[in-house]
């Protein structure tokens, strides 16, 4: 298996590794699939809760109908993720952080892997689900923190209604998530996309703007996505395995 991998890493990514100042990777939900956590597409393993497909319970229309039942299903959530640990790609990650001298992490994951492993400043596409946000004020919490005595927990600060501090179908990115990536991907010179399907926008256009910007833009994943063509290089695997050989 070793030999294989290596092979696929061409000496002008491995140059680029060693000379890159300015680095931006960007997560999907494939680098937590080996730590366990489901992927959303491509494993025919459709999540569905108490009969509501995926896209009905995490929606704008369920927070408004029925905030008690979202909580029921996030808390759900959250007990499958909260025995799962960061696997070697979240940790390759974490380690380039101190490897090169601007480095950004944007992750479309709610899981909070990436921290756990260790990096920092992540930006955050789609939220964390161990956050609340509160309806009134608009205050953050740590959902560890929170009594759900009422099946709905209220805020610290002014008793409103705590909601997860996700991005729900139907809903627009965090206020400056989006823009801080955007950014970060025109200036970058390499840019890794890692175990995304990249079909969910505005997300899957940071690489877009990186590789328009100038980046070298290298994908790692065990198939193909639409993001492919307009890749240098493809790393086809698994990212606990490709992404330790990677480091300079
Ligand atoms: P997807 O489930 O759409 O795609 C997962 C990708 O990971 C696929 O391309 C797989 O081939 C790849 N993959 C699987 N195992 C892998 C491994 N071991 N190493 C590397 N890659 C692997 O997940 P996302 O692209 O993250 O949004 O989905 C984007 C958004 O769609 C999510 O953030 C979520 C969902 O709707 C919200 O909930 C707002």
């Amino acid at each position: 298996m070793q030999p294989q991998i290596r092979s696929l890493i061409s000496d002008k990514l491995r140059q680029k590794i060693s000379h890159a100042n300015n680095v931006l990777v960007m997560t999907g939900a494939g680098v937590s699939a080996e730590s366990g956590v489901p992927t959303f597409r491509g494993g025919g393993n459709t999540t569905v809760w108490k009969g509501l497909p995926f896209e009905v319970i995490s929606s704008a229309g369920m927070l408004e109908r029925d905030l008690p039942a979202v909580w029921e299903w996030f808390n759900y959530r959250r007990g499958l993720l909260a025995a799962l640990k960061p696997n070697p790609a979240h940790e390759a990650i974490a380690r380039w952080q101190k490897l090169f001298s601007d480095f950004t992490l944007v992750t479309q994951n709610i899981d909070g892997l990436h921290q756990a492993a260790g990096s920092r400043n992540v930006v955050e596409l789609h939220g964390n689900i161990w956050r609340a946000r509160c309806f009134d004020c608009g205050s953050r919490h740590d959902v560890r923190e929170l009594k759900f005595d009422n099946s709905v927990p209220v805020c610290f600060d002014c008793g409103g209604n705590l909601r997860p501090d996700v991005v729900l179908f139907g809903e627009m990115l965090p206020a400056g998530a989006f823009e801080t990536a955007a950014m970060k991907a025109q200036t970058c010179e390499l840019c890794f996309v890692v175990g995304t399907s990249a079909v969910v926008y505005p997300a899957a256009s940071i690489p877009e703007i990186a590789r328009a910007a100038g980046a070298y833009l290298v994908e790692v994943n065990p198939e193909a996505t639409p993001l492919s063509r307009l890749c240098d290089e493809l790393l086809t695997g698994k990212a606990g395995e490709i992404l330790p050989r990677l480091e300079r």
